[in-house]
């Protein structure tokens, strides 16, 4: 018998080639991923434990006091337990730690912490000494010559937060980042996935994802005819590629049936360019789990492994993609491939074992970046600015202290007050970026800034200096202030 081989759809392959280029902006799987993200970011009543360090001092004891009236759950970090609880309500939970002391900071001092309030400072006091309530300093209007008593800045503002920064870090791990839920697919989902044949090489495969009793079934017929040899189903490009950096690699639940699959990622939106691959075999007709780690993904082009054996940047995730091949790499066959009629279905795509990060509100100052800056007018800036050398570079190590939190990879806020005032009533405040601002705020309105800033998604990775204004009527919608806010 005459077998002719079948011919090359041309129409098929421009359709392929459409589906995944005409439409270059998908924000669908971003809006589904960020959906569950700003979800678990955004921290209420009902989160675990809030820890306060500095909950003694003069921001802090707000700050507690506060949470206790809005029911969260407190934890507090201090130096001495019995003066704590001189000044602290009842009904939270005392842990004796120093910051400066990594070893005080243990598992239990963070066990089911959900963020963090950091409020601690060097001791600054008056020249001439202090009133026992610290009178003179809390008062931060009147001007006295200041100097730094016990422990230094470079102590207590930057190692010690530092060491609380990385105790915050070494939380429970293991939680998993939903990325596709095909049991509860949107109506996205369709618009997300497409299928990628050999026809784009000129073969004759045909694939399809469908959405059929809660689960995607990636179904077809692969053929190796015309030199061709397999079928995929891709997702379009990301618009703001997803960061699963904080993830062991990825998991999928399947039902195969006994053939051997190909796993694959990319981080660039090149149509045909570099991706990171992993086959995994299934078990006929049984559901399981496969876990990908990150760190076994094989760099590939098409079907060649690369030389550089370079590992996947995994905060820049593109897109993703299943395959049946009759190719393993580099012109090797797949064992375990049969031509014909496949079907791989597919529950659920996850990012797992993400390490449980609390959120982490560090209050800074305003004028941290400020001492040795060029062009400064120092007659005009705050004491702190001016007198930073004499204060033991106290702006200069704050700012090393933002550094060690903006670069640990944990949520944070980093708020940055002008001068803290012990007036009371609601006041009206400004945010602004860039360190440029001169005023004064009552610790009041700080203590109750930490507290909002838990619950608003877009106080995440912010860094801003704050103030008070005059205001008739002071009152703060929290939300514009925020979105006001680039994050960092
Ligand atoms: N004063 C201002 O005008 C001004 C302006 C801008 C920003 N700020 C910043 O605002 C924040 C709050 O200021 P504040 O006036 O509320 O400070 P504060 O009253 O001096 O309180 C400092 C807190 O830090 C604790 N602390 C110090 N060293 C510690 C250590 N090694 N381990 C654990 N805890 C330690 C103190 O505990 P003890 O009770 O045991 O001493 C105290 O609870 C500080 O970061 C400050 O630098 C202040």
């Amino acid at each position: 018998m005459n077998q002719k081989n079948p011919s090359w759809d041309i129409g098929r392959f421009v359709k392929t080639l459409a589906y995944f280029d005409i439409i270059p902006f998908i924000g669908c799987l971003q809006r589904l991923f960020l959906g569950n993200d700003n979800k678990d970011r955004s921290i209420g009543k009902s989160m675990g434990i809030v820890l306060v360090a500095g909950a003694t001092g003069g921001v802090g004891k707000r700050v507690v006091q506060i949470l206790v009236d809005r029911g969260y759950q407190v934890r507090c970090l201090v130096r001495n337990c019995d003066r704590a609880k001189s000044l602290l309500p009842q009904n939270v939970e005392l842990i004796e730690g120093d910051i400066t002391k990594p070893e005080t900071l243990t598992p239990q001092l963070m066990a089911k912490v959900s963020a963090v309030i950091c409020c601690t400072s060097v001791k600054v006091q008056p020249v001439e000494g202090d009133t026992p309530d610290r009178a003179k300093y809390n008062q931060g209007i009147k001007f006295y010559q200041p100097e730094i008593v016990g422990d230094t800045p470079e102590n207590v503002d930057y190692l010690g937060v530092k060491n609380l920064v990385q105790a915050a870090k070494y939380l429970n791990k293991s939680t998993d980042q939903l990325i596709f839920d095909f049991n509860n697919p949107s109506a996205d989902l369709k618009e997300i996935w497409g299928a990628v044949d050999d026809v784009v090489m000129g073969g004759v495969s045909e694939s399809e994802i469908k959405f059929i009793d809660n689960m995607a079934v990636f179904t077809g017929n692969v053929s190796t005819q015309n030199s061709g040899g397999f079928a995929s189903v891709r997702t379009k490009n990301i618009a703001l590629p997803l960061d699963l950096s904080t993830y062991e690699g990825i998991e999928l639940r399947v039902k195969g049936d006994g053939q051997r699959y190909k796993f694959l990622a990319r981080t660039e939106s090149k149509w045909d360019g570099v991706a990171y691959c992993h086959s995994f075999d299934t078990v006929d007709n049984s559901w399981i789990d496969v876990r990908i780690p990150f760190n076994q993904l094989v760099p590939v082009f098409r079907a060649k492994t690369l030389d550089s054996k370079e590992l996947i940047n995994t905060q820049n995730i593109c897109s993703l993609q299943l395959m049946l091949s009759k190719f393993e790499y580099d012109g090797e066959l797949n064992p375990n491939f049969m031509p014909g009629h496949f079907a791989l279905q597919v529950e659920s795509i996850k990012a797992y074992g993400g390490e449980t990060l609390p959120q982490f509100v560090l209050i800074s100052s305003a004028g941290v970046t400020r001492p040795n800056r060029p062009g400064i007018n120092l007659a005009e800036e705050p004491p702190a600015v001016r007198m930073n050398e004499q204060l033991g570079g106290i702006l200069t190590w704050k700012l090393r202290g933002e550094d060690s939190l903006r670069e640990s990879k944990i949520p944070y806020t980093i708020i940055r007050p002008c001068a803290l005032t012990e007036e009371t009533g609601v006041q009206e405040l400004v945010f602004e970026q860039g360190d440029n601002i001169r005023g004064k705020v009552s610790r009041d309105a700080i203590a109750l800034l930490c507290i909002e800033s838990l619950s608003q998604p877009q106080a995440s990775n912010v860094t801003f200096e704050v103030k008070a204004v005059e205001s008739p009527n002071p009152s703060n919608n929290w939300q514009q202030l925020f979105a006001s806010l680039q994050p960092d």
